[in-house]
């Protein structure tokens, strides 16, 4: 259990939000505001455009969120963002993504190594003999490569890249399945390299090119890291390791060296136009006045959603059959970042912080759990994504897709009322009791909220765009929070927990458990 602990650490906390009048009277405005989307509020930002029409607005609740913004220091914390000071109080560094994506970077060694990598490319290019990568990474050294990959490679690539991540023996079986060992480059990706799926994923890997009769299985493997010294511990030659540095988070990774994969399978031209995408993106949150700036007002439009009117889950729906993988990148970026509980001074936050985050691509969605969102009690808001232009050859499929899209957007906010139902109820039903009681099934709330981020197509530079409005809107709503948004310190407990019953399944000697956990380990030892 978490206990609220009385603090006197290296960082001072935030006054407590709950008692905040600035926060208040944000919530105060938002509930007071208009929710039937009676303003078009269209945002551009690096070639996006992010509608905020169907959430709450008026002009009180502009000037609140520009109030609360200043009272929780949010012009100071975006500086030391960007300038590279220290974001990630409780690991002392820095969260400097963003120079991974500038060019050119304020960081010289950013440079060095962007040209490693794209000389390492151009060399596997030349040489031909790779026909396939298997990629062994996890979180961030997975979800941002395999999403990239996913949704720009949909229509094939330059060489299939196969992205093994879990621990699980199936993963490893399935990845390797099919594949010619000596026509085959591994790329281990770890920040630490240390965590023990990616480890020992890739000695399963090295094992796998040996029995595959590959006489020098380690000139067939490239690592991405910060831990240089552990992957020349491996045995991975030094000219094919690539590096990252501490002041990068795993999951605010896949612009650096971690986008290796995605050269691979798709060039070096996607990589760049997704830096290009995300730094263009960067400039917009930088100098975009608050009210025209897509990141500040989709953090406020969450903020708004999460505590003004309690909705505790947020939908993500790409209506894009390529961007499935935009799901669970954005669970890891949200909920690794917001899934705290006290703020960077170690105080409880005194109120809720980062909500769940699902979802799945439109249309699939609507014949899954639409139903819940139009009329189960709760509903939550939802990012509807879509691109202007599709990339296949079929126009009426994107017609369809596009009318979709707008219309669960319309029909979540409109909503349909008992009263509006019973008439036309009439015309299907025996006697009014029947009618009324058909419209009592069939009546919609309405009044709940949605972004609609239309990308103008799904090329290298909108989807850069679009993560890094992701990253920056989580940073200013960790910004209000008072939270470290860049450490994960939740992830560990379980880890250790695992390496001590993993020891004891090996045959190590009993540790303290539950009584539950205790049978089980006796079950399978
Ligand atoms: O899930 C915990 C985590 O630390 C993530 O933050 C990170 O992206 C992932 O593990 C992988 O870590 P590494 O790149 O060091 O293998």
């Amino acid at each position: 259990m978490k206990e609220s602990v009385g603090v006197s650490g290296p960082v001072a906390s935030p006054a407590p939000l709950a008692e905040c009048p600035e926060w208040r009277a944000f919530l105060q405005a938002a509930k007071a505001a208009d929710r039937g989307a009676q303003v078009l509020r269209v945002v551009e930002a690096a070639g996006l455009h992010l509608d905020l029409s169907a959430q709450a607005w008026s002009e009180d609740l502009r000037q609140a969120g520009e109030a609360l913004l200043a009272a929780r220091g949010f012009d100071d914390a975006r500086r030391t963002l960007l300038e590279g000071g220290i974001a990630n109080v409780t690991e002392h560094r820095a969260a400097w993504h963003t120079a991974l994506r500038a060019e050119p970077s304020p960081v010289p060694e950013v440079g060095v190594e962007r040209d490693r990598v794209r000389a390492f490319v151009r060399r596997v290019d030349g040489d031909g003999r790779y026909k396939s990568v298997l990629h062994i990474g996890i979180g961030g050294s997975d979800w941002g490569p395999k999403l990239v990959v996913s949704a720009l490679g949909y229509a094939g690539a330059r060489r299939e890249v196969r992205f093994v991540a879990n621990i699980d023996g199936h993963a490893m079986e399935a990845g390797v399945l099919g594949l010619d060992p000596h026509a085959t480059l591994v790329v281990v990706s770890s920040k630490s390299f240390s965590t023990i799926e990616t480890m020992r994923n890739a000695e399963r890997a090295i094992e796998w090119l040996r029995d595959g009769g590959v006489a020098e299985p380690m000139a067939q493997v490239a690592a991405v890291t910060s831990n240089v010294a552990a992957a020349q511990k491996l045995g991975v030659p030094a000219e094919q390791i690539f590096r990252f540095w501490d002041w990068a988070g795993g999951r605010y990774s896949v612009w650096s060296s971690i986008g290796l994969p995605i050269a691979l399978a798709l060039g070096a031209e996607a990589l760049d136009g997704l830096l290009e995408g995300a730094a263009a993106m960067d400039a917009h949150f930088a100098r975009a006045p608050l009210s025209g700036n897509a990141p500040v007002q989709l953090a406020l439009a969450g903020l708004a959603n999460r505590s003004a009117f309690g909705y505790a889950t947020y939908n993500i729906a790409p209506y894009d059959a390529r961007l499935g993988n935009l799901v669970p990148y954005l669970q890891q970026l949200e909920m690794e970042s917001l899934g705290k509980s006290v703020d960077v001074g170690g105080a409880t936050v005194t109120v809720p912080t980062g909500p769940v985050v699902w979802g799945m691509p439109g249309t699939d969605g609507q014949h899954t759990f639409f139903q819940w969102l139009h009329q189960g009690p709760e509903g939550a808001p939802v990012d509807f994504i879509i691109c202007r232009e599709a990339d296949h050859p079929y126009p009426e499929h994107h017609r369809l897709l596009v009318a979709n899209c707008l219309a669960q957007r319309e029909a979540l906010l409109r909503g349909k009322s008992v009263a509006e139902l019973v008439p036309e109820q009439r015309t299907k039903a025996a006697n009014d009791d029947e009618a009324r009681w058909l419209a009592c099934h069939k009546a919609h709330h309405g009044g709940r909220p949605s972004n609609l981020i239309v990308l103008p197509r799904l090329a290298p530079q909108a989807l850069g765009a679009l993560l890094a409005l992701y990253e920056h809107k989580v940073f200013v709503q960790g910004a209000v929070w008072g939270i470290d948004v860049y450490d994960q310190w939740g992830v560990e407990y379980g880890k250790v927990l695992a390496t001590g019953i993993a020891a004891e399944l090996g045959g190590g000697p009993a540790g303290e458990h539950d009584v539950s956990t205790a049978y089980w380990v006796g079950r399978w030892k």
